[in-house]
């Protein structure tokens, strides 16, 4: 049974294992429409504050069980509560919750590769930037290119999965992840100094409370919560390959902050190049999808060669951060089916692959034929991206906090944030920490989720 468990080598690669799972399509494609739909800088200083106040908290808790119960993330509550049985049955929605979000997380990666497709068929330096950030519109709506571009990301993903070359994806990711920084980077400076730019800083910079409403405050804890991979198992899972000896509050602060400037970053480099464009800040999922091209064929006029590359490089370096996320969520349900149903990889992969492909085929027909189909107003793909980040998410959050705060014994969670009392500064703020844990998360989760309903 006592089979040894790997850990990470070291402080920076805890950050940098954690980070990969962090930053996705979350930052880069979720970050900047959600803020267009909610409100601009008023969503942003929510955001940054849910994620300091809330999730960095519930970061910590999510590391501590990992650590401290050294197992997976269904089995680590029961350990950790002798086999209670509701927190055994809590345990399940870790299984649940990734499953469900990489059926539609595999769809935006789908649309990624097309879009990778796309620039190496130079398709954005060959037109006009109007007609590039329309482009995405005949795309997404059609029956099926999306399709068969989710089937091909998802193929690819448990293909990963299932043959365990997941240690090379790992370390491309740590090539790609600096990569697709600096390359966000570069589009921001390109997209601020685009004319009508100016609009897309000022939209992040100055708030405007009146767009503040309840639904503000849920979905920007929902988004803090997706893409720092809380709420999930994810995060729970990573914690139980630290070692003892690691500095759990530096490597979680390292991560969220980290994951932080990702997101801004993107919002910076795609607000600016929206308002150039003259799309609409709440055009939604496909935000990204329009503005970027925008960007590529108005470089693409004066530097040609420069435009191809760095967005073939783009594209693909999106398309490989999508992954490392995507393969921690099929992964979870992979696991699952091997351990508790005694299947072999193989064959939980391919049940995977069509659970994940037949939902997420129903989600990209959302934007296309099956438009028409909504559910409590929503559409396939909307309803499910709501259910997981404003419910299950906040959920699953809120049992974790519970989890630590008042089932494990004060002594424990002091133990592992300390290292046994031997890190001084961590015994200094464990008292801030435990008041945030035990009082502001749990409390503030369920106004929020309770809000969102009534208001
Ligand atoms: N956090 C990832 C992102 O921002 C999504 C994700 C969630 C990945 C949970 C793994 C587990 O894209």
């Amino acid at each position: 049974m006592a089979q040894k468990r790997e850990k990470f080598g070291g402080q920076m690669a805890v950050i940098l294992a954690m980070a990969g799972s962090a930053i996705g399509l979350g930052n880069i494609w979720r970050f900047p429409y959600m803020v267009g739909e909610h409100g601009g800088a008023a969503f942003v200083i929510v955001y940054v504050l849910a994620t300091l106040l809330i999730s960095l908290p519930v970061f910590l808790a999510e590391v501590m069980i990992g650590r401290r119960s050294h197992t997976n993330a269904r089995d680590a509550f029961a350990r950790l509560s002798r086999h209670h049985p509701f927190w055994k049955g809590a345990g399940y929605l870790t299984i649940l919750i990734p499953t469900l979000i990489a059926c539609y997380y595999s769809v935006i990666g789908g649309w990624s590769v097309e879009y990778f497709v796309k620039s190496c068929g130079l398709a954005f330096v060959n037109t006009t930037p109007e007609a590039a950030s329309g482009l995405f519109g005949t795309f997404v709506s059609s029956t099926w290119t999306p399709v068969i571009m989710h089937l091909v990301f998802l193929g690819a993903t448990v293909l990963v999965v299932a043959g365990g070359v997941k240690a090379g994806i790992e370390k491309f990711s740590k090539i790609t992840l600096p990569v697709l920084f600096v390359l966000i980077l570069l589009i921001l400076c390109y997209s601020v100094s685009l004319p009508g730019a100016g609009e897309g800083v000022r939209y992040l910079l100055h708030p405007d409370w009146s767009e503040l409403t309840p639904r503000t405050f849920a979905y920007a804890m929902g988004q803090s919560f997706y893409s720092l991979s809380l709420g999930m198992g994810a995060i729970i899972t990573y914690g139980s390959y630290v070692s003892k000896k690691e500095n759990i509050l530096a490597t979680s602060t390292g991560t969220a902050v980290s994951d932080l400037l990702f997101a801004i970053l993107a919002g910076f480099a795609i607000m600016p190049a929206v308002f150039a464009a003259g799309i609409e800040p709440g055009a939604g999922p496909g935000l990204i999808f329009q503005s970027i091209p925008y960007v590529f064929a108005k470089m693409g006029v004066t530097l040609p060669l420069v435009s191809s590359v760095v967005s073939i490089v783009f594209f693909l370096a999106i398309i490989v951060a999508a992954m490392t996320s995507c393969i921690s969520l099929v992964e979870v349900g992979v696991s699952f089916l091997m351990e508790r149903a005694g299947m072999s990889r193989g064959r939980a992969c391919l049940i995977l692959y069509v659970i994940c492909g037949v939902f997420g085929v129903l989600c990209s027909l959302s934007f296309g034929p099956l438009s028409g189909v909504k559910i409590l107003g929503m559409s396939i793909f909307d309803l499910f991206d709501w259910v997981c980040s404003n419910i299950l998410l906040l959920l699953m959050a809120l049992l974790v906090v519970v989890f630590v705060g008042f089932i494990l014994p004060r002594r424990v969670v002091h133990d592992e944030f300390t290292n046994r009392g031997t890190l001084p500064f961590n015994d200094r703020i464990f008292p801030l920490v435990w008041f945030l844990l035990r009082y502001v998360a749990p409390v503030a989760i369920v106004v929020i989720f309770l809000t969102n309903f009534i208001l």
